[in-house]
């Protein structure tokens, strides 16, 4: 197939930008082939190498960066974004196990697939780690959904056997069987990978905790999806749950669930012993800046995980925007009333190539360089016209992207590629 010859700004990280210049190409001719960018050049390179501009798309007006990366989103919780009034364990009951049950029917969940995959396109993400409900079958319908638009995904079937409302309770077998066969169906299936996903510990028995310790035991390589530490209810609910752990992150490391392909949503309240067992594992705590702001769970201190693995994620629909660029300045809020001002450099970095280390794909994803898949949006700004006029008196790129992660949204994402394909197009 020809390849495809994007002409654009250009902006990607090659590492933090704490260490790493940004690459920043303000005219740049990017080839994409197979679903793979290809090379990436100065329009002026390419041309002098012999090649004509003309074959170029010209979307000059726009500034290409790598797709985002969602590090955790609920897929069922696409209708229950912004519900007022509650707290993580009264929202859970009101609003999350309610709609999560719905997903019982599987043309419902399903039919939802699809939707929720193009918000978040529409939003400019190309790749997330997402939880889906404790039946079996809204994974499938979810991976499949994934399949067939190229998206790379991880993700995997909830685990819950206690304090939930006994329609989402797995069964005798603990629900570990149908994990196993998702596992099998999906893990490595082309962009897809599995999430072993115990909801939280509140949810699981031991005996849960521990079949799920084995599967990532069994199953080398697939991910453990979980929340960690989000709100002083939920902890101390953990705390007399697990009279014998000597904290909230014990509880997972005493079942195996601390791997270097774990993922914990949230880790506000998080011990310093706590912060360095899961470093020592290489485990992963998921900055959710909307949601711990919505469901008043309080704010993460980004600076205490200098030298761990942090990702960054929307946590819909605890969260309240699919948006990275609207996550990325409520996190700028968050860092701020910590006494931090969050570079927006430093930002897009965990958005792309930061995430993408997170889940241990920074080779593949999440920089626009070339052997990288084809995972870009075209951002514009003049769909938004109080940021447009921002952007038109900014006297530098950092103080442009600052006024983008701000004043930007969804709207000002024009284009969405996966693998090289066009998904979303405003
Ligand atoms: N803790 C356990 N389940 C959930 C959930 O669905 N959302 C959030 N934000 N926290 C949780
Ligand atoms: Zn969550």
């Amino acid at each position: 197939m020809a390849p495809k010859l994007l002409r654009s700004r250009c902006l990607s990280f090659s590492g933090p930008p704490e260490t790493h210049a940004p690459d920043y190409l303000p005219d740049a001719v990017v080839e994409i082939r197979d679903g793979f960018i290809t090379s990436v050049q100065s329009a002026a390179d390419f041309s002098t190498a012999g090649h004509n501009l003309d074959h170029c798309e010209d979307l000059r007006d726009c500034l290409l960066l790598p797709g985002f990366i969602d590090a955790h989103i609920h897929f069922p919780q696409l209708h229950i974004l912004a519900s007022f009034g509650t707290q993580l364990m009264d929202w859970l009951d009101s609003y999350a196990f309610p709609a999560e049950t719905k997903f019982a029917d599987r043309d419902y969940a399903e039919a939802q697939a699809e939707p929720f995959l193009q918000a978040m396109f529409a939003a400019g993400t190309t790749c997330a780690a997402a939880f889906t409900s404790v039946h079996p079958h809204s994974t499938d319908v979810l991976m499949q959904a994934a399949h067939a638009s190229g998206m790379r995904l991880i993700a995997g079937k909830v685990l819950m056997n206690r304090h939930a409302p006994p329609e989402l309770l797995d069964g005798k077998d603990l629900g570990l069987p149908a994990s196993r066969q998702l596992i099998e169906r999906w893990h490595g299936s082309g962009r897809l990978q599995y999430a072993v996903t115990p909801r939280f510990a509140v949810t699981s028995t031991p005996q849960q905790l521990a079949g799920a310790g084995q599967l990532a035991v069994d199953f080398p390589g697939v991910y453990v999806h979980s929340h960690l530490s989000e709100n002083p209810g939920e902890i101390a609910e953990v705390a007399k749950l697990f009279p014998d752990a000597s904290s909230y992150a014990d509880v997972y490391d005493r079942f195996g669930l601390l791997t270097p392909r774990s993922l914990y949503a949230h880790g506000i309240h998080l011990s310093d012993e706590e912060r360095n067992l899961l470093a020592e594992r290489g485990s992963t705590v998921v900055f959710c800046p909307t949601s711990n702001l919505f469901l008043g769970s309080g704010l993460l201190e980004i600076n205490r995980f200098q030298n761990q693995k942090l990702a960054v994620a929307t946590d819909v629909g605890g969260g309240t925007s699919y948006s990275l660029l609207t996550t990325l300045a409520e996190g700028y809020k968050v860092c701020q009333l910590n006494g931090l001002s969050w570079s927006p450099f430093a930002a897009l970095y965990a958005a792309t190539l930061g995430n993408a280390r997170a889940l241990d794909l920074g080779d593949v994803i999440g920089r626009i360089a070339p052997g990288y898949e084809a995972d870009l949006i075209a951002l514009k700004t003049d769909t938004i016209p109080v940021l447009d006029n921002r952007v038109a008196h900014a006297s530098s790129l950092e103080e442009e992207l600052f006024a983008c992660i701000m004043l930007g949204d969804e709207r000002c994402v024009a284009r969405t590629w996966v693998n090289g394909n066009v998904v979303m197009e405003r």
